[in-house]
């Protein structure tokens, strides 16, 4: 990208105007982004912009603008080699959310290609990139030469941001996550969008999030997010659809990066909890559908079920791991995925039935333990987590175990079980969980 024509525009006045309230312009966004990537203009100015951005919000036109400022500092990618459609999925975070391993292997299995690149953990979320690492070896680095050996060779593959894409997310992702400027839906639109975007795909699937465990808590804020998301997608000529998907409790049972590997081979396999398969089948169909495999929605469903049955999706994600560097041993024995070296239950302190599980706080627990990052140059550990045995409706017993968290450093496990405990409401009178599937944007855009 050519140098912006900024040579008048200054950092302190940019932050000051948006601190301010005021509207930037292009040439100013392009400059925050440009000089953020060029190393031009230092992380805490960039960090005192994010907050200012945060606090006062983008206008539609400056979110516009910095998803593609975003989006143009790295490459966007060709795919044209491929004849099959290009599909992707995304997520905007949550707790236990691991969709994204599921469904690429089982889309690439039903003959669509997905280039998926992913994202780190952010705050109280998991993310795919930090889950796949957990697999002994397998590397999410590989260069875009590597990336498309790899979707040529299985039909998918998950990857980080390289240095050619979108690597102004890679920065702003990062200072996120540690300065409290994630839960604003600009930011979100453009850190997304900017990425995807960049994949060259025909077609994308946004799973928005909403609830106690998201960033966008109520069903209006995810709403708005899914209008601007699916705005962004349609302007730049990428069909997409955004599904706003329940996070009010943790999805499946398993929190943390290793045990939510184990989890999603056994969906992968056919098992796993009622509630993954059933998002996982949903948002396989609207990719099935929208990458014109499948007619309806319904032929979509049965296309994924289909392959779960026999086998191909589990032997498409082994095919993926061994492709990227990962050991594939771990399919037929998960023992080989790390795991915590104590294990701690959290009782239930009276007799009833599960009314509410405060979602992030089930997450914070997580990175608590080591899952998650507090500052941006922690390393996760891979081993840790937390497994629910109890969800919103369960009748529970007193005494018996809600969770069971698996650690290796006992001091934070401590810490950890209160807010698991803290997490938990107990009522005498049996509730039901929200829907799964809240609401559907931009689903009638297929063309
Ligand atoms: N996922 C992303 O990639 N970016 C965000 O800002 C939030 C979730």
């Amino acid at each position: 990208m050519s140098a912006p024509e900024d040579t008048a525009i200054r950092t302190t006045e940019v932050i000051r105007r948006k601190r301010d309230g005021r509207e930037l312009s292009r040439a100013e966004i392009t400059h925050l982004v440009m000089g953020s990537v060029r190393g031009e203009i230092p992380d805490y100015q960039i960090s005192a912009w994010l907050m200012a951005a945060l606090i006062r919000g983008l206008s539609r036109a400056e979110t516009a603008a910095l998803t593609e400022a975003m989006l143009r500092s790295g490459e966007v990618l060709d795919l044209a080699e491929f004849a099959a459609a290009k599909v992707d999925k995304h997520s905007t975070g949550g707790v236990g959310d691991k969709t994204s391993l599921i469904l690429a292997p089982l889309v690439a299995a039903g003959g669509l290609i997905v280039p998926m690149i992913s994202g780190r953990g952010l705050g109280h979320t998991g993310g795919t990139l930090d889950k796949l690492e957990s697999i002994p070896g397998f590397r999410v680095d590989l260069s875009l030469e590597r990336f498309r050996q790899v979707l040529g060779a299985c039909g998918c593959s998950m990857i980080g941001q390289t240095a050619e894409i979108a690597p102004a997310d890679r920065k702003f992702y990062a200072l996120r996550d540690v300065t409290g400027t994630i839960e604003s839906s600009q930011l979100i639109c453009a850190s997304i969008m900017s990425k995807k975007l960049a994949e060259g795909i025909d077609a994308l699937v946004l799973d928005v999030k909403t609830g106690s465990g998201a960033f966008m808590k109520t069903l209006e804020e995810a709403a708005s997010l899914a209008e601007l998301m699916v705005d962004a997608g349609q302007r730049m000529g990428t069909q997409t659809v955004a599904l706003i998907t329940d996070m009010d409790q943790p999805l499946g049972l398993a929190v943390g990066n290793s045990l939510e590997v184990r989890e999603s081979i056994q969906a992968l396999g056919g098992g796993g909890p009622a509630d993954l398969r059933e998002l996982s089948l949903e948002l396989a169909a609207w990719m099935f559908h929208l990458g014109r495999r499948a007619g309806t929605l319904a032929e979509g469903k049965q296309l994924a079920e289909g392959l779960i049955r026999s086998g191909q999706a589990l032997e498409k994600f082994r095919e993926m791991i061994a492709l990227q560097g990962g050991d594939p041993g771990v399919i037929d024995d998960p023992e080989r995925l790390p795991r915590g070296k104590h294990r701690v239950d959290v009782p239930s302190p009276e007799s009833g039935y599960v009314r509410k599980i405060e979602c992030e706080t089930v997450g914070t627990a997580c990175v608590i333990l080591g899952g998650g990052r507090e500052r941006k140059e922690d390393s996760i550990d891979p081993a840790v987590g937390i497994v629910l045995h109890k969800k919103v409706g369960d009748q529970v017993s007193a005494g018996e175990p809600l969770a069971t968290l698996d650690y290796n450093s006992p001091s934070r496990a401590t810490l950890a079980k209160q807010r698991v405990a803290q997490s938990y409401a107990i009522g005498d009178r049996p509730v039901s969980a929200r829907p799964l599937i809240h609401r559907v944007l931009g689903g009638a855009s297929r063309p």
